[in-house]
Parts: structure tokens; C-alpha cells; sequence
């Protein structure tokens, strides 16, 4: 059975909310899952599993989410050729249109460059996230099935 680990960066809750209802679709879909918060997890400990998900929302004017600040830094060193990864969190488009949900898309690239393949289009959640429950089963689904 195919590994994963879905690390999250939080401060309000909404990116740990889509983290369980991810880890239930990873689940659903066959895969061993582990979670954890990013502030508790060392960089080095993603390459121990097949499947790499990022989850985390963005601060300030487009920046990553601040526990997440010091392992995306650490990350420069981090190889994950071989392994699989996607990215979710959740954003504000309205209020900040210009750097809507960038802490996904900074988190993609530097996976990119860690060498991880990208098996889905990156998750990103505009507002309430209790309204997208559907919407992350169905990704977590669409990465199991990737795998
Ligand atoms: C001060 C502040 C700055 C924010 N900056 C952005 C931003 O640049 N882009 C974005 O998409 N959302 C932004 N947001 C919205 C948050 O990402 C959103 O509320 C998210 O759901 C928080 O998730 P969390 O509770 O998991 O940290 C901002 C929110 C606040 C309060």
C-alpha cells in the first residue's frame, strides 16, 4: 500500500479542516495516511513516504503561512525524485485578487525543483472552506487514483 503524508501550515484552522477531509479522500481511495502540522514535522521526515501533500494558506500580501516559512526554507536541500506531491489551501480572492492563494503556487515550484512529480492541479479554495468538503474528497480521490 502506497505511503502519504499530508503536512499542513494553519493559523485559524481553515487549511487544518481541508487537511482531514483530505486525509479521509486519500484513505477512501486506498492509501496509508499520516498527518501532521507542519510546525511539528522535519523536513527530512517527507521522504520517507511515495506521496507528498502540501497544505497551506497565504498571509500577509501573498506570503506562505508562517509556521511553514522555516520548512519551505529547509526544503532547498530536500530531494524527493521519485515521489509524488500536490498542493491545497485556502485563500481570499476577493479581498486579495493579486496574490490569491501564492503560497500554493510558491509550495509547487519548490517541490518542482525538489525533484517530486506533480500528479494534480493544485487545490485552491476561495472563502468559506465547510463549502468545499466535496470538492477535497473528490481531489483526494483524483491523487489515490494517480497513484
Ligand atoms: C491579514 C491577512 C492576509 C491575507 N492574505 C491573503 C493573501 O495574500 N492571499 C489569499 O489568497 N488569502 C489571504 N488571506 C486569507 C487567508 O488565507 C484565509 O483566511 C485562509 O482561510 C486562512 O487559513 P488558515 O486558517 O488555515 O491559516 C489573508 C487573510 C488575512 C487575515
Amino acid at each position: 500500500m502506497a505511503k502519504a503524508i499530508v503536512v499542513y501550515g494553519s493559523t485559524t484552522g481553515n487549511t487544518e479542516f481541508l487537511a482531514e477531509v483530505i486525509v479521509s479522500g486519500l484513505k477512501e481511495g486506498g492509501l496509508e495516511v499520516v498527518t501532521k502540522n507542519v510546525s511539528e514535522t522535519k523536513v527530512s521526515e517527507v521522504a520517507n513516504y511515495d506521496v507528498v501533500v502540501l497544505g497551506c494558506s497565504t498571509w500577509g500580501e501573498g506570503e506562505l503561512q508562517d509556521d511553514f516559512i522555516d520548512f519551505y526554507e529547509k526544503m532547498k536541500d530536500l530531494s524527493l525524485a521519485g515521489k509524488k506531491a500536490a498542493v491545497f489551501g485556502p485563500g481570499d480572492k476577493e479581498s486579495y485578487p493579486d496574490t490569491f492563494c501564492k503560497a500554493v503556487d510558491l509550495l509547487k515550484e519548490k517541490l518542482k525543483k525538489c525533484g517530486a512529480e506533480i500528479v494534480a492541479e493544485s487545490f485552491k479554495i476561495d472563502g468559506e472552506v465547510e463549502k468545499a468538503i466535496e470538492d477535497a474528497n473528490a481531489w483526494a480521490l483524483r491523487i489515490a487514483k494517480s497513484i
